[in-house]
């Protein structure tokens, strides 16, 4: 298939229209996405990414009205994160509305819901006039895509569209947080971040997987984030190095890399963290060596993406 590249929103939603996937930017990486009502164009969109059937999609929404199309209800917990954050980098899990199709959702009852806040892609959700269902728009198990040329590397023949905008604020998935019980649940950590969370519902706490349970959010089963290369983390700038390898990390490294990034703030690390995974595999770099950061904040995030990275 021909994947046409524009920059036109409408035309990019015309294809959403028609039952085609397109990928878009958001202010965390970019998405790929399909009309949340359409399970055959939601059946193109786990086949062009191979993404497991049973890792459910973010649904998300141009206006806070839409959000009503996807959920049986707000709840309490819900609605106030929602008066707090909405628009941004924040994904709302609550029970789903009868009529959202269970391929979106990889047959659990409930939806994860987002608005971003990029204004080139509410421009673009409000000229779809439907919910948008979108994972990550990279192929499953790479790292997510920050500007639409890693979009390209990926799917390129492999989906409709791509619309064409800037590279991504922050660099990192939305924060995902279960309200449908009481006690606000963190299932993926992100710029929202818990501290954040916490000035609106103080009882708000981190999901921690407990032995032989099925975990909450399929998506931190499967391989994730990773690079080809062997992810290291390290604490200092000090450390051996082995191999044609990379570092990325706030400090300069005393060692001698193929490449190395330095980051002025924990922030910045965040933002460049997939695409300086991705340059790394097409130098064929056999190891990047990262450094820790404190785990609060989008630091938090960031540890646990590098984390995860680390773990294959
Ligand atoms: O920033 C983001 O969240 C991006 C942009 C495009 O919005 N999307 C994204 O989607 O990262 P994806 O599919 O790569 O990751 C979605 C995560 C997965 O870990 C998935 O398991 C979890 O959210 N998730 C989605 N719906 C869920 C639900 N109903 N219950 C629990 N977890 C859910
Ligand atoms: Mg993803």
């Amino acid at each position: 298939m021909k994947t046409l590249l524009t920059k036109s929103t409408t035309e990019a939603a015309e294809i959403i229209k028609r039952g085609g996937i397109v990928a878009f930017p958001t202010e965390t990486v970019y998405g790929l996405g399909a009309n949340v009502f359409n399970a055959a164009a939601i059946a193109k969109i786990f086949a062009a990414k191979q993404r497991p059937n049973d890792n459910p999609l973010i649904a998300h929404v141009g206006n806070l009205e839409q959000i009503k199309l996807l959920v049986k209800e707000i709840t309490p917990n819900a609605q106030k994160f929602i008066d707090a954050f909405f628009p941004s980098a924040l994904t709302l899990v609550l029970p789903k509305a009868e009529k959202v199709p269970l391929i979106a959702t990889a047959n659990l009852e409930t939806i994860g819901v987002r608005m971003p806040k990029n204004e080139l892609a509410l421009e673009f959700l409000r000229k779809c006039e439907t919910p948008v269902v979108a994972p990550s728009a990279n192929l499953s198990g790479k790292p997510s895509p920050t500007d639409w040329q890693a979009v390209f590397e990926d799917l390129n023949e492999r989906i409709d569209c791509i619309l064409q905008g800037e590279a991504t604020e922050i660099g990192l998935e939305s924060t995902v947080v279960d309200c449908t019980s009481d006690v606000p649940l963190i299932l993926r950590s992100g710029a929202i971040t818990l501290e954040d969370l916490r000035e609106i519902i103080p009882d708000t706490q981190i999901y921690k997987i407990s032995e032989n349970e099925q975990p909450k959010s399929p998506g931190l089963r499967h391989r994730h984030y990773s690079p080809r290369a062997q992810v290291v983390l390290v604490q200092s700038s000090k450390f051996k190095v082995q191999g044609l390898s990379a570092f990325i990390g706030l400090n300069q490294p005393e060692n001698k890399f193929e490449l190395v990034k330095t980051c002025e703030s924990v922030e910045r690390y965040a933002h460049e963290v997939f695409s300086f995974f991705r340059t790394c595999d097409s130098r064929n770099i056999e190891t990047i060596y990262c450094e820790i950061v404190e785990e609060s904040g989008i630091g938090l995030a960031l540890m646990d993406r590098l984390k995860r990275a680390a773990e294959w």
